[in-house]
């Protein structure tokens, strides 16, 4: 049995959770800085690192406490070293390296791209599990998979041969995913995050009410979203003020419809392309309901997406990306450093 406490900062919520074995959560706890930064309409950095460095050292005592564990019950101690925001990472990384040098235990660093992968291997409880075929991870999954990570900060559709063989195959050209919806949810005058303030302000819309356009970029894997923001903005801009009731709701469902057109048609295909077995849907969109009916309907093969709680930032899904790294023999040292453009290929 091989415990880890993974610890996770790499944008605005501070998070630790213990895992066991790569796919039994033992605890897992996530404060966000959500209020925080709603005034600002977007993640402020400053703000960001001084709220980890509030909430760090308490966060990791509730996963432990939770967990029922003391710390000579874990094995090794991990953290997300990149991509992320500099100041975010940094407090991270520095609590999970002082605590393996003060506890003499192993340090892994995690990729947080790859984590948001590995939240698929995680254990989730059937009641209230959210995925379209058996939950369960490991046993449930085989290679090869398409994978489309869809974040704030990152929108990558990746061909996973095997444990941690990656094959690139289109992002994004501006605007990741998670950014195009924050931004529309601020054209619109909806809180932060745009994501699920869109996604509920659609339920009662048209999806068709305005033809946004949609950017298929040809046969290529890629994605391009400031065309559409463009044209949500122009549409906006024909009333003078923010969009209200049946206006508002039709906007958020015709740009939230435009989105998950691309993603999910390009994620379906690639799948299909490459002989994946399935499709994962990971990061902070795939919480989205819309993009997952979609995907599910299009693609030929199970589509899997984690309850939303381990679709957003979670350090679960880095200790459960951690446990393959810990058992392939791989440790950081104690140079390790942050690496805020850090890419998975
Ligand atoms: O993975 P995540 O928590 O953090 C990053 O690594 O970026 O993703 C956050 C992003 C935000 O842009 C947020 O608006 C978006 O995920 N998001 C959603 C939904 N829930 C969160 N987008 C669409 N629909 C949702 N339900
Ligand atoms: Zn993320």
């Amino acid at each position: 049995m091989i415990r880890i406490l993974a610890v996770e900062t790499s944008c605005d919520e501070t998070a630790a959770a213990v895992v066991e074995d790569g796919r039994r959560i033992l605890s897992n706890v996530v404060a966000s800085q959500v209020e925080l930064h709603a005034r600002y309409g977007g993640v402020f950095p400053e703000i960001a690192s001084r709220a980890h460095v509030e909430a760090i050292v308490p966060v990791i005592e509730q996963a432990m406490r939770a967990a029922h564990l003391g710390f000579d019950d874990l094995d090794a101690v991990a953290v997300t070293y990149g991509p992320g925001l500099a100041g975010s990472l940094l407090v991270g990384v520095n609590a999970a390296k002082g605590l393996a040098l003060g506890r003499n235990l192993p340090l892994v660093g995690v990729n947080h791209l790859e984590a948001h992968i590995y939240a698929h291997w995680l254990e989730v409880e059937s009641e209230g599990a959210a995925t379209s075929s058996e939950a369960g991870g490991e046993e449930g999954l085989e290679f090869p998979l398409l994978a489309l990570i869809v974040s704030g900060g990152h929108t990558e559709l990746i061909h996973v041969r095997g444990h941690g063989q990656y094959e690139y195959l289109g992002g994004t050209l501006d605007d990741a995913a998670g950014e195009a919806f924050d931004k529309v949810g601020r054209l619109l005058g909806l809180p932060y995050p745009g994501g699920p303030s869109i996604e509920e302000a659609a339920q009662d819309g048209n999806p068709r009410a305005f033809q946004f356009p949609r950017a298929w970029l040809d046969d290529s894997y890629d994605f391009s979203f400031s065309g559409l923001k463009t044209a949500v903005l122009r549409a906006v801009e024909r009333y003078s003020d923010p969009p209200q009731g049946r206006l508002l709701a039709d906007l958020a469902a015709s740009f939230q419809a435009a989105v998950v057109d691309v993603l999910s048609a390009k994620s379906a295909r690639a799948a299909e392309e490459r002989g994946a077995t399935a499709v994962l849907l990971s990061g902070g969109v795939s919480a989205n309901q819309a993009l997952r009916a979609a995907t599910a309907e299009r693609a030929d093969v199970p589509v899997h997406y984690p309850p939303p709680i381990l679709c957003t930032d979670n350090a679960a899904m880095v200790g459960a990306c951690a446990h393959r790294h810990f058992v392939a023999g791989e440790r950081a040292g104690w140079d390790l450093d942050v690496v805020p453009g850090l890419r998975l290929v």
